[in-house]
C-alpha cells in the first residue's frame, strides 16, 4: 500500500433516545428476556420513532464527528455512506445527507453491504486519500433496521436495533493510519439473509406486501456458523501478512450481531476478554452502525490509545467480511 495513509481523525455517534427492551418484545412475540439474553447477548436497542429515515440518524452522528474536529462540512471532498436502509432507493442516502449537511463541495454514494457496510465504506474512502485525490472523506455507517423488522418473527425482530457512527478520514502524518484491509465476498451466502422484495426482481405489490417480503429474512443458524469462521479467520490473514499474530493487537472491534459470534472469534483468535470490545447488549445489531459505534464505547472506556494496534472485523449479508488493520490515529474525546 501506498505510504500516504488514512487516518481516522474524529468520530461521531447518534443513536435514537427510545428503548426497546426485550420485556417489550415479549408483549410483541413470543420470546424471553432470558432466551434473548442468552442466546445474544442483546438486552435492549434504541430504536427511531417510526418514520425517521436513515439519514437523519446519520446527519447528527456526522455533525459529531466534524465539530470534534473543528471542520466544516463545506471542506469534506467524498462521503461514503453504508446502509441497507437507505431512506430511498434513489437518490442515495449519500446525497440526501449531503446536502442536509450543505456539504456543498462533496460528491458521495452509498454501500450495500449489510453489516460490513461500514468496514467496506471506509476501506472505499481510504483509497481517496491514499491516491491523494481527496484531504477530508467522511465515512458513514447508518441503518434504521426497525424499518425493515417483521414484529411477526421472533428469530429476527429481537436481534436488530438502530444507529449510526461516522469518521473523519484524513491523510496521515505519522506511522498511525489504516495499514491493511482484507474484505471478502461470498455470493452464494446470499439465500440465507436477505430482503425478497422491493428491488427489480420482485417490485413492491399488494401481494409482495400481503406475504410480509420487505422484511428481514434470515436463517440464523447458517448465518452463525459461517460468522463465527470468518470473523477470526479474516483477521488472521490480515495479520499474517504483516508478519503478526493476534497476540500482537490491542484492542479487537468486532461486528456487533451476537455476544456468542464475537465470544467465539475471539477464542479463536486466542483474545483475552480486556481486548474485545462489546456493546451489543445496549444497542443490538445496528448492521452498517455497529463498528463505528464499538469504536465509541471503547473511547468512552478509555481503551483505545493513540498508537494501538486495532483489528475491525465484520460478516454479513451477502456473504459478506470484512477486516481492517490499523494504528489508532487518536481522536478528541473529550
Ligand atoms: C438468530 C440466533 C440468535 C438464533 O440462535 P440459535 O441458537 O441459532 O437458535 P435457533 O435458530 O436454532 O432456534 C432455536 C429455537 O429457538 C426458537 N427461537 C428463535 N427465536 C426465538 C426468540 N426470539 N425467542 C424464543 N425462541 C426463539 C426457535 O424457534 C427454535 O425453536 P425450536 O428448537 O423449537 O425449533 C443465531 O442463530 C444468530 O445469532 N445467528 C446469526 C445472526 C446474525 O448475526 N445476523 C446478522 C448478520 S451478521
Amino acid at each position: 500500500m501506498s505510504e500516504r495513509r488514512a487516518a481516522i481523525t474524529s468520530l461521531g455517534r447518534y443513536v435514537p433516545e427510545r428503548v426497546m427492551t426485550n420485556a417489550d418484545l415479549e408483549r410483541l412475540v413470543e420470546t424471553s428476556d432470558e432466551w434473548i439474553r442468552s442466546r445474544t447477548g442483546i438486552e435492549r436497542r434504541h430504536v427511531v420513532e417510526p418514520g425517521t429515515p436513515t439519514s437523519e440518524l446519520a446527519v447528527r452522528a456526522a455533525r459529531e464527528a466534524l465539530e470534534r474536529r473543528g471542520v466544516a462540512p463545506s471542506e469534506l471532498d467524498l462521503i461514503v455512506v453504508g446502509t441497507v436502509t437507505p431512506d430511498m432507493i434513489f437518490p442515495s442516502t449519500a446525497c440526501l445527507i449531503q446536502d442536509k449537511l450543505k456539504a456543498t463541495k462533496a460528491w458521495g454514494f452509498d454501500v450495500s453491504a449489510a453489516c460490513s457496510g461500514f468496514l467496506y465504506a471506509l476501506t472505499l474512502g481510504a483509497q481517496f486519500i491514499q491516491t491523494g485525490a481527496h484531504k477530508k472523506v467522511l465515512v458513514i455507517g447508518a441503518d434504521v433496521m426497525t424499518s425493515i423488522l417483521d414484529y411477526r418473527d421472533r428469530a429476527t425482530c429481537v436481534l436488530f436495533g438502530d444507529g449510526a457512527g461516522a469518521v473523519l478520514l484524513e491523510p496521515s502524518t505519522d506511522e498511525t493510519g489504516i495499514l491493511d484491509f482484507m474484505n471478502e465476498v461470498d455470493g452464494a451466502g446470499g439465500c440465507h439473509l436477505y430482503m425478497p422484495a422491493g428491488g427489480s426482481a420482485r417490485p413492491a405489490s399488494h401481494e409482495t406486501v400481503d406475504q410480509r417480503l420487505h422484511y428481514i429474512r434470515q436463517e440464523g443458524q447458517h448465518v452463525f456458523k459461517y460468522a463465527v469462521r470468518k470473523m477470526a479467520e479474516a483477521p488472521k490473514q490480515l495479520l499474517e501478512r504483516h508478519g503478526l499474530t493476534p497476540a500482537d493487537l490491542d484492542l479487537f472491534v468486532a461486528h456487533q450481531a451476537n455476544t456468542r459470534i464475537i465470544d467465539a472469534a475471539a477464542e479463536r483468535l486466542g483474545l483475552p476478554e480486556a481486548k474485545v470490545v462489546k456493546n451489543i447488549h445496549e444497542y443490538g445489531n445496528t448492521t452498517a452502525g455497529t463498528v463505528p459505534l464499538a469504536l465509541a464505547t471503547a473511547l468512552d472506556q478509555k481503551r483505545l490509545k493513540r498508537r494501538d494496534l486495532v483489528m475491525l472485523a465484520s460478516v454479513g449479508a451477502g456473504f459478506t467480511v470484512g477486516a481492517m488493520l490499523v494504528r489508532w490515529s487518536g481522536v478528541d474525546w473529550s
